[in-house]
């Protein structure tokens, strides 16, 4: 059972299948090839021991894809089926630029609730300089059948037409704008990090960020007293197609910002090596103030790390004999002196 903290602050977890995307965009770690495609899948009775413990952390959300793409797996359905089964919703995010999604269909109807389709044009001259090697004539055309089962009545998945906007692509924004009232999708323009005319990612390998992270001091010029990073506290959570488990959705699956086997660690040590990070005191991601769930999730992290269990709010010792209240005791009797 989670605790309430961790039900009100655990919200999704991004979770690799696969560790292939047939794109390149310029934008994305993936794209530029620090991340290279590799034939590799997680087994479906791996991925439902993670949502099983994803659940019983509080996690409400889970995203089948964090650097891939969802739609290369070509029995998507039966993780998507995982994942209800278990009670989750889930979200899927696409490219979409598929000739052929067999299983189209049949992952829709599996229960995705939430589809975002990620566009950065609706000509294919303007869309191919970010989704590189993309053709949005196939994205129009998938687009188009999830529209067609929206109608018909057969799925309800709420579908957000994501539009990455960059400096040269304003002139696009009208035409996806109506294109997305057209199919009766939400219209979703977000500002896009990165700038596929310039080369800002391709050396950002493993070997990159053992430097950053070797140049890191104690000082946290990004983490004032009461703001915390909200891709910790919140939705940050990504796990690879190996079960390894990130610093945060943010930064690529190397390595040096693995934080342990996800399966293998309790909730509370996995949120203090995240927590602990030195790659955040070199990071200027916008932190959020700390809320009320999110001091106490971290209060569970310091008393598991101290030896202590909270379970519902019961503090319970790892031998399990000491109660609430001995410990309730035992504070007083400090605070006495
Ligand atoms: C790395 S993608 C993986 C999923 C899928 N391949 C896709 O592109 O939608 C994960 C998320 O990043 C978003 N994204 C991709 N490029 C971006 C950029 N340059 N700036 C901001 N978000 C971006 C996508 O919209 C997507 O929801
Ligand atoms: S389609 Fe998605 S995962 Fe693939 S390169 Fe582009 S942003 Fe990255
Ligand atoms: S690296 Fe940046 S975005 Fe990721 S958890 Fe740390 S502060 Fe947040």
């Amino acid at each position: 059972m989670p605790t309430e903290a961790q039900t009100a602050v655990n919200s999704i977890a991004h979770v690799d299948l696969i560790d292939v995307c047939n794109l390149k965009c310029p934008t994305c770690y993936r794209g530029v090839g620090v991340m290279p495609n590799a034939p590799k899948k997680m087994p479906l009775s791996k991925f439902d021991d993670i949502v099983t413990k994803l659940k019983s952390e509080g996690y409400q959300w889970v995203g089948p894809y964090n650097w891939t793409e969802p739609f290369l797996v070509r029995d998507l359905q039966d993780y998507v089926a995982v994942i209800k089964t278990h009670g989750l919703m889930c979200l899927v995010s696409t490219n979409f630029s598929l000739r052929r999604i067999d299983n189209l269909e049949a992952a829709l109807r599996a229960g995705i609730d939430k589809l975002i389709i990620s566009v950065s044009g609706f000509d294919q001259s303007v869309y191919e300089i970010n989704h590189v090697k993309g053709n949005v004539d196939y994205v129009k055309a998938n687009a188009e059948r999830v529209a067609a089962l929206k109608r018909s009545g057969a799925i309800n998945t709420h579908v957000n037409l994501r539009f990455l906007r960059f400096a040269y692509n304003h002139d696009q924004e009208a035409k996806l704008e109506q294109y997305a009232r057209d199919l009766d999708f939400e219209f979703e323009p977000v500002d896009a990090g990165g700038d596929p005319f310039r080369d800002l990612y391709s050396h950002m390998t493993n070997e990159h960020w053992k430097v950053v992270i070797s140049g890191v001091r104690s000082e946290r010029p990004y983490d004032p007293p009461g703001k915390v990073c909200p891709l910790i506290f919140g939705g940050g959570t990504a796990i690879d197609h190996a079960g390894k488990a990130y610093l945060c959705c943010a930064y690529p699956n190397h390595e040096t910002l693995e934080v342990g086997t996800y399966l293998d660690l309790p909730f509370e040590e996995l949120l203090l090596r995240k927590f602990n990070h030195p790659l955040c005191a070199a990071c200027s991601f916008p932190r959020k103030d700390a809320s009320a769930a999110d001091k106490q999730l971290l209060f569970e992290a310091v008393r598991y790390r101290l030896g202590e269990k909270v379970i519902d709010e019961k503090l319970v010792s790892n031998g399990g004999q000491a109660s609430k209240l001995e410990h309730a005791a035992e504070d007083r009797g400090a605070a006495a002196g």
